[in-house]
């Protein structure tokens, strides 16, 4: 019996299956319904005796495997082939356009951010996602007690022991402030892309994390009115000239005075025809913080913002819900 296996297998590997009438003549020879010989072992497992059958059983199978795999590989090379009738392949057939990729909407808002922003000068900064309270909050003058250090807003990472300091997933882009003022000296003048988490609930304009462009300017005798007229310039810029903006008075710990800018959403079913939408919070650096990373707030000013990415992308593209951008949906990003 042994023997046979091998000879079977061999024959079925050597088989020449050159036309269609060979590949059927191959079929009919192993897998034919009364004469083939795959079919014909078949019937013979009962007949085997119990210590063997299992055995018998694989072999076949394995040879059945064997005539499929090369009908599979003979189909489709004869496929491939011209049949009597012309072309396999209709060449008459429109060409398919390769699948080209774009570029996601919140990278290309925050190219075009960096783009306006680099034509007033300012330079990129990275800083960490993974950082340490002292950065998100402390240094910022976050009194020990605020509500933006409470758990419910920020998600906390484990530390090996509790008197170690709180590390965390950064809440804003903020921290980067930190960082930059302690390695350089003023004229400072940059801006810092980059994502942000927050334990919030999650809407159609918030979600778990997002991105945010922190601006920072520090030097001698800047002013409000400085900080004004660069936002202005840039939403005009990102939005279009007829952009209607506000300026609303805010509290950030770290910003005295303090700002949020509302950009207004023309939305045709909406009662009032559409709504102000909250694209940054800014302000005028506050001298505890300059203090803080060493920097003489008696001799310099600066001003800050940080703004969302998502938000200012909603806008410019009329999403309605900030979580389409986050669901990978070819048919949603497409569109961009
Ligand atoms: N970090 C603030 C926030 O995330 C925004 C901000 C940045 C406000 C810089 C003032 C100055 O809400």
């Amino acid at each position: 019996m042994e023997h046979r296996f091998d000879e079977l297998e061999q024959a079925i590997k050597t088989a020449v299956l050159d036309t269609a009438e060979a590949v059927e003549r191959f079929r009919i020879q192993y897998l034919g319904q009364k004469q083939g010989q795959i079919k014909r072992l078949m019937k013979q497992i009962k007949d085997i005796p119990p210590e063997g059958r299992k055995t018998f059983g694989l072999k076949v199978n394995a040879l059945k495997e064997c005539v499929e795999g090369r009908l599979t590989e003979a189909k489709e090379h004869l496929g491939s082939q011209r049949t009597a009738d012309g072309p396999a392949i209709d060449l008459t057939l429109p060409g398919r356009r390769p699948l080209a990729g774009s570029l996601h909407p919140l990278t290309q808002t925050r190219r075009e951010i960096e783009r306006i922003f680099g034509q007033y000068g300012f330079t990129v900064e990275e800083g960490p996602e993974i950082e340490d309270d002292w950065h998100n909050f402390t240094a910022l003058n976050f009194p020990p007690d605020h509500p933006a250090r409470d758990m419910q807003d920020t998600f906390f990472l484990e530390t090996p022991s509790p008197d170690q300091e709180k590390v965390l997933l950064r809440t804003h882009t903020s921290p980067v402030q930190v960082r930059v003022m302690k390695e350089q000296p003023p004229p400072i003048r940059v801006i810092v892309p980059g994502r942000v988490y927050r334990n919030e609930s999650i809407s159609y304009k918030s979600y778990c994390l997002f991105h945010q462009v922190e601006g920072l300017y520090v030097d001698e005798g800047v002013s409000l009115a400085d900080l004004k007229q660069v936002l202005h310039a840039f939403a005009r810029a990102i939005f279009g000239e007829d952009v209607q903006m506000r300026f609303r008075p805010s509290f950030f710990p770290f910003t005295e005075p303090s700002a949020e800018v509302d950009i207004w959403w023309p939305l045709p079913d909406h009662p009032e025809g559409g709504r102000w939408m909250e694209i940054l919070g800014c302000g005028m650096v506050d001298p505890n913080v300059l203090d803080n990373v060493g920097i003489d707030s008696e001799r310099y000013t600066g001003y800050a913002f940080g703004m969302g990415i998502e938000r200012i992308a909603m806008l410019r593209y009329g999403i309605s819900d900030i979580r389409t951008l986050y669901e990978n949906d070819i048919r949603f990003l497409d569109q961009f």
